[in-house]
């Protein structure tokens, strides 16, 4: 039980190790209630280290043997105090054998070595290996791994480990045994181990170097028809990376393993990665075009680990996103050029932009904003942040902004060239793009140091007569907890100019000879004026290009020049961009209405832009359904200084509806045109189509008349796949449509084999307009949910608390007892997965009066439980701070 205030560790306290390892050889006797784990650790002094303390680290192991150097270790000869084992004035040369005794079927946090579904399965990032046995469970501490693992044949059939499979046989016993060994270095949280009854869909491949490589998809019996894509994707990764950045893949054999009880995405275990099933199996019944698109965006995540990541790893956690940022930046180069066309890219573009406004921008404003480099925390896994992935991932991509992606190129192959085989820091990354290029990234530093999303904003004087036109840029930086003041940061200000008929003027920019038509602006002081020169007409700027920084843009643009750019701007990126703050406007002001009890009404101008845009064929489908979905009523939420959800609610659902009414017919040919026939594909081009024609659908849903109830039955009906639907269904969830019920009872038992379809089964009705607090209940009274499977939790619990604000925020408060409910609930479980939920009140300051006392009655109670996890406790005091 802990009742004290957690200790936070500090990234200034960094010591090195006082002994390096060697090599690791452990033996596994696998049995669910009692694993035995005997491991043989060779260490040799770290003459840099500080001391001569050996410091290891066991969490709810049973440690049942110590050995240093062949002797048992004498219980005065070293302290176990809360799980750390300190063996003072150790000698130089150590050869330390542990025994262990672990429970992975009591194991729910899901660390460690757990149990799911009968099969063995690890998850050791960032401190799981520590639940295995007594180790200097650190990620600069790198070591070569043998290992042994020995288990029932018939129940565990199939035994895996990192790198190669040495030797296996039979024990004699109805046991049996493989032997592994990973011929690299790696750090004890890249360990993995699998053991059980699955099969794999295999593929031999030649690489760049003429090499052959093994590929498998390991997955239980029965979902051998849903591994293609995550092999074709797995394919595709190790070509773009040969291709983009030269890197090869360094093993002979690679393989993905999926699990159905998984905390997070999936795991880069070298050569072994772990993945939750939702991003590895696919096919045309179970999974939509987003499903198709995550999976290759996840594949390509943990493959590209192997070198961002498991080559070169992290110093210490505080490091994270050198690893996190630098991957989810390749990994979202991978999917735009996956896409290949520029449309496309955009596309892939905006989405990422979206999920950085809808999830880091109210992260970098709330109670747990940190810097992409944290300078403290008090539990690491509560660091595994939008900010350390995808606003880590900005910051990469500034390099490439500023250096192009020759120079960015550079950088990479300097870094691996400097620190392949070591575990570093984000210093050393920027310097090694820095040196590559020549240039000086002291200033640079800031975006890994300074917490909060900056603001840019932008005045601009137009002289006619000197025909100059003067540009202006003044940027602040937001304060957050610990850090009121912030330093300017090196912005890179991507700009266009338009010219009256909608064309990019050439750009004269100081003294440069040729003339671009977008230039990149380095704004470097607080504020800074930028001149161009011959512009023969007053221009429409276009600024931030391709959302060139992770900052708020500020710039008084008219509704008409807004509704200027969004027809004529040939950077896709702010073409949206420029659709999106219309209709923002237009919510801010629905939302005041409803605030004030006024009647809701909208002018016409908005409808007229997005008509042209619907009925534009020039358009890639997919922009067009990207450049008509309104701003999420979190994006909303966040623009508001008092936020009140019921009224974004009515203002949102108002325009929406009214868009409906006046734009019916040609969302009904958007319907019609965009029909995909044939069999089912996911690629961009049909997938475009396919997210077209069902935001026609969504919105046409809108107006809940029969015509349309009729379109949702039919599409539900004739269906033949996943995407088409769920969206159907999720209309008719969402109307009063006569078929609703049967529509939803059908989907089940249509799918009842299927547990990710079951998730978004409950999803959709945890985040239907009609669920309440009282049907999540029910739902949760349902033979088919548990708490004890996170994908389980998250499609009913956390689709409701974060995905439904308009009834999540209930005005009696329903809802945020039922959070504290299911954060206690869930933290007796999986404290992982209880922190996650624990951050959904994270705005509450932000709310009205009365929703706020609530809100923080409910965060009271959650903190005043007297057997919180660390996890837990961190995120709630933090909150009430
Ligand atoms: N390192 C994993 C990834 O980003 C995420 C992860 C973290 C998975 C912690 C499990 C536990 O790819
Ligand atoms: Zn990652």
């Amino acid at each position: 039980m802990r009742t004290d205030t957690p200790a936070a560790i500090y990234r200034k306290d960094y010591t090195p190790p006082s002994h390096w390892i060697s090599t690791v050889e452990m033996g596994f006797d696998l049995d669910p209630s009692a694993t035995r784990v005997a491991t043989r650790i060779v260490f040799e002094r770290n003459h840099a280290g500080s001391d001569r303390t050996l410091t290891l680290y066991g969490d709810e192991v049973e440690l049942v043997q110590l050995r240093m150097n062949g002797k048992a270790l004498a219980k005065r000869a070293y302290q176990l105090e809360q799980g750390v084992l300190r063996i003072p004035s150790a000698p130089d040369d150590v050869v330390l054998e542990i025994e262990t005794l672990i429970r992975p079927d009591r194991n729910t946090s899901l660390m460690g070595l757990y149990v799911s579904n009968g099969n063995f399965f690890t998850q050791c990032e960032a401190e799981g290996f520590r639940k295995i046995t007594y180790f200097p469970d650190r990620p600069d501490v790198m070591a070569k791994y043998k290992v042994m693992l020995r288990a029932d044949k018939r129940k565990y059939p199939v035994l895996l480990s990192n790198g190669n499979l040495i030797e296996q046989g039979d024990l004699g016993d109805g046991r049996h045994y493989a032997l592994w060994e990973d011929p690299f270095k790696k750090p004890s949280y890249l360990f993995a181990l699998v053991a059980g009854n699955l099969i794999c869909q295999e593929e031999q491949i030649k690489l760049q170097s003429g090499r052959k490589a093994l590929l498998q998809v390991w997955v239980e019996e029965g979902n051998l028809d849903k591994t293609q894509h995550a092999m074709a994707s797995l394919i595709n990764s190790i070509r773009w990376d040969e291709k983009r950045f030269g890197l090869e893949l360094d093993l002979d054999r690679f393989m993905i393993v999926a699990v159905g009880d998984f905390n997070m995405g999936a795991m880069e275990n070298k050569g072994l990665n772990i993945f939750n099933t939702k991003y590895v199996l696919a096919n045309p019944r179970i999974a939509t075009d987003v499903d198709y698109a995550n999976i290759e965006a996840v594949v390509g995540h943990e493959y590209f680990h192997n070198w961002t990541g498991n080559r070169v790893t992290c110093r210490d956690w505080f490091q994270l996103s050198l690893k996190e940022g630098l991957t989810v930046f390749r990994d979202q180069e991978f999917s735009a050029d996956m896409i290949g066309t520029d449309s496309g890219r955009a596309v892939k573009r905006i989405d990422d932009v979206r999920v950085l406004r809808q999830a880091q921008f109210p992260e970098d404003a709330g109670p747990m904003a940190h810097p992409v480099r944290p300078d403290s925390f008090v539990e690491i896994s509560n660091f595994y942040t939008v900010t350390i992935y995808e606003k880590g991932a900005e910051v990469v991509r500034m390099y490439q902004t500023l250096f192009g992606r020759d120079g960015f190129r550079k950088g990479m192959d300097l870094y691996f060239e400097r620190h392949d085989g070591q575990a570093v820091t984000c210093d050393d990354f920027r310097a090694a793009m820095a040196d590559a290029n020549g240039r000086d990234l002291a200033q640079f530093e800031r975006w890994y140091d300074q917490a909060g999303t900056p603001r840019v904003s932008v005045t601009t004087r137009y002289d006619a007569g000197a025909h100059t036109y003067e540009m202006t840029l003044v940027q602040s930086g937001a304060s957050t907890a610990g850090q009121e003041e912030k330093r300017p940061f090196l912005i890179p200000v991507s700009v266009g100019l338009l010219d009256g008929k909608g064309r990019d003027m050439p750009l004269s920019l100081g003294d440069a000879e040729e003339q671009p038509t977008t230039v990149v602006l380095e704004l470097k002081a607080r504020s800074q004026t930028f001149l161009f020169r011959n512009v023969m007409e007053k221009p429409v700027p276009s600024i931030l290009r391709n959302f060139s920084a992770p900052v708020v843009l500020e710039y008084d643009y008219t509704d008409a020049e807004l509704a200027f750019l969004m027809a004529h701007d040939s950077d896709a990126f702010n073409r949206w961009e420029a659709g999106q703050r219309l209709a923002m406007r237009r919510l801010l002001a629905l939302t005041a209405l409803s605030q004030s009890g006024d009647a809701l009404q909208v002018d016409a101008a908005l409808a007229e832009s997005f008509s042209a845009t619907l009925n534009d064929g020039e358009l890639d489908p997919a922009f067009r359904e990207t450049a008509l979905n309104l701003p999420a009523e979190t994006v909303v939420a966040e623009q508001m200084d008092v936020i009140d959800p019921q009224a974004i609610h009515a203002a949102r659902r108002f325009l929406r509806q009214s868009l409906a009414k006046s734009l019916r017919p040609s969302l009904l040919n958007a319907y019609r045109d965009n029909a995909v026939n044939g069999p089912y594909s996911p690629d961009a081009a049909s997938a475009g189509k396919r997210a077209l024609r069902n935001l026609s659908l969504s919105y046409l849903g809108e107006l809940d008349d029969e015509e349309i109830h009729a379109l949702m039955q039919k599409q539900y009906d004739n269906a033949n796949n996943m995407t088409d639907r769920m969206t159907a269904l999720a209309a008719l969830a969402n109307s009063r449509a006569a078929g609703r019920a049967a529509a939803l009872a059908r989907f089940y038992s249509d799918f009842e084999q299927e547990p990710l379809v079951i998730d978004k089964w409950f999803s959709l009705q945890a985040m239907a307009r009609t669920t309440d607090v009282a049907a999540v209940r029910k739902l949760m009274k349902h033979p088919a949910f548990s708490l004890k499977n996170p994908n389980r939790a998250r499609s009913l619990i956390f689709s409701f608390c974060n995905g439904n604000p308009f009834r999540f925020h209930a005005i009696d408060g329903s809802g945020y007892e039922f959070w504290a409910e299911q954060v206690l609930a869930l933290d007796a479980l999986n404290p992982q997965v209880a922190a996650r939920l624990a951050r959904s009140l994270d705005r509450w300051r932000k709310y009205a009066p009365a929703l706020r006392e609530k809100m923080h009655a409910a965060l009271k109670r959650v903190a005043d439980s007297s057997r919180l996890s660390k996890d837990v406790k961190e995120v709630i005091t933090k909150s009430l701070a």
